[in-house]
């Protein structure tokens, strides 16, 4: 090596020790049954370095306020140069990431590698997929259109059905009674600073266990039980015989590449779905989430009513601690997913469930449906609601309103009102509209009685 080089490596060694960094990292050796499946790890984190490249691109114009939002993006994808592009690459980057850092988890779940030792990677793991989850809902209202608007008033209107800490999640996440300029600035810090912060102090936690754990190969041959007592000779062992890393990183090479010529392939080619500016007072409007939440949102349309938070709270929680404590309930020790048939029917089950939920979410005829959504028709009222009723029939709102129907359509359908209006919102609208919205055509209802406003409210916040 030329001398000077020599001596450049020599100074770095000398205070950052780079010789026993490099073996320790890079010129390690891998078990044998190293696949191409491993790469989808790598594939994930390239991914999310490339979001977050592109991210600082957009966060150059983009500007966090209901004003301004909408014509700042505009303004990106028409004005900047590669703007449209670079939009692109994020927009379609986020299902890229999603995608790839599922069929990892997939990958994990499919080959066993969650169990003994590496119970830990497998519970950040799960963290960094609900972590890119959340990327994904807070950049969701970003652009501030209407499909933005309204997917994020029934998102935060989900988290407000929460048992107990409902209220006050619904309330962090809005920070008003209404999605307006805070919720978007709440979303915005979420998505470039809270968010990112969370998701890269968890991955470097999951890298550095990666890395003291080793890779676990694939489930054949001596690895393929976990037996604690010779565990660590047998990987020492399969590590004699398996490649280096170097080889490995050969194909992790390969898979990013062809992921980001499809991902530049797909952002030159198709447009990014913008549509109208945010329209908070189109009560027409029937939204639709991301298609990676399809399976939430339809799991909402099958429960009705006071079974709401089943669908939006309890469901979703035995979910995600199930994930998470997989490796301890789990005590097999075999770790092809033969050996493990619980686990591997829970999992099949459990995907093809969502695969159904998302496939009827993504060609559903858009909500309300007949019956599903509207359980109230069948049963009578419960005391609680028909009190409302009442005073909804006697005020005559269905002069101007249809309900389930009936009605004139003056002013928009009540339907589903309460999937868009919480009570609080809905008292203060009904009691004196123009305050809530300026060029109201509703008259206002000042003179009602306190328990019947009370009533009312609660009657058409419960309409989903
Ligand atoms: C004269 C017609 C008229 C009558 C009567 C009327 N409304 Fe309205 N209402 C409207 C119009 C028009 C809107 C559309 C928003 C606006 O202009 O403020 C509206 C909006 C609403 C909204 C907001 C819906 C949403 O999702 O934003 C609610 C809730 C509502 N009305 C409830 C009632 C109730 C309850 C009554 C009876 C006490 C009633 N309205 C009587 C015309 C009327």
């Amino acid at each position: 090596m030329a001398p000077r080089l020599t001596a450049v490596l020599d100074w770095l060694q000398e205070r950052l020790g780079t010789r026993e960094q490099f073996t320790r990292f890079l010129d390690r050796r891998l078990p044998v049954g190293t696949t191409w499946w491993h790469t989808l790890g790598s594939a994930a984190l390239f991914l999310i370095l490339l979001q977050t490249v592109t991210g600082f691109f957009l966060a150059f114009y983009y500007v966090p306020s209901p004003e301004h939002a909408y014509d700042s993006l505009t303004y990106i994808q028409n004005e900047i140069p590669f703007g449209r592009f670079v939009r692109g690459l994020h927009y379609w980057g986020a299902s890229f990431v999603v995608v790839v850092v599922f069929l990892h988890l997939l990958r994990v779940f499919v080959m066993g590698a969650y169990k003994y030792p590496r119970e830990m990677s497998w519970i950040v793991g799960v963290a960094i997929f609900l972590v890119v989850m959340l990327f994904g809902f807070t950049g969701y209202l970003l652009p501030w259109d209407q499909k933005a608007y309204w997917a994020t008033v029934v998102g935060t209107h989900i988290a407000g059905t929460a048992p107990v800490i409902g209220e006050y999640l619904w309330r962090i996440l809005q920070g008003g009674v209404e999605v307006g300029a805070r919720t978007l600035g709440r979303f915005y810090a979420a998505h470039v600073l809270i968010l990112p912060a969370i998701l890269y102090g968890l991955i470097l936690v999951h890298l550095s266990m990666v890395i003291y754990q080793g890779i676990a190969p694939t489930p054949r041959g001596p690895l393929a039980r976990i037996r604690k007592e010779d565990y660590t000779r047998l990987y020492e062992e399969s590590k004699g015989r398996g490649e280096t890393f170097f080889e490995h990183l050969l194909r992790d090479a390969v898979v990013a590449f062809v992921l980001v010529a499809a991902l530049v392939l797909v952002s030159a080619t198709a447009t990014v779905p913008m549509e109208e500016v945010a329209d908070p007072t189109d009560t027409q409007y029937v939204p639709r989430p991301e298609w990676y939440f399809f399976f939430l949102f339809e799991l909402l349309w099958r429960f009705p009513g006071e079974w709401i938070p089943v669908a939006t709270f309890w469901i979703p929680l035995a979910a995600v601690l199930l994930l998470f404590l997989l490796p301890f309930y789990d005590r097999t020790t075999g770790r092809h997913p033969l050996r493990r048939p619980v686990a591997s029917g829970a999992g099949a089950g459990a995907l093809a469930l969502i695969a159904v939920l998302t496939y009827q979410g993504a060609t559903a005829p858009l909500p309300p449906r007949e019956g599903a959504a509207m359980p109230q028709e069948a049963t009578a009222l419960p005391p609680a609601l028909a009190k409302g009723a009442a005073v909804y029939e006697a005020q005559g709102c269905s002069a101007c309103h249809v309900l389930k129907g009936t009605g004139t359509a003056a002013g928009p359908d009540l339907t589903r009102v309460g999937a868009r209006r919480d009570e609080p919102w809905l008292k203060r609208f009904i009691k004196n509209p123009s305050a809530v919205q300026p060029r109201s055509a509703m008259p206002p209802y000042g003179d009602l009685a306190e328990d019947e406003l009370d009533a009312l409210g609660k009657y058409l916040a419960s309409l989903r």
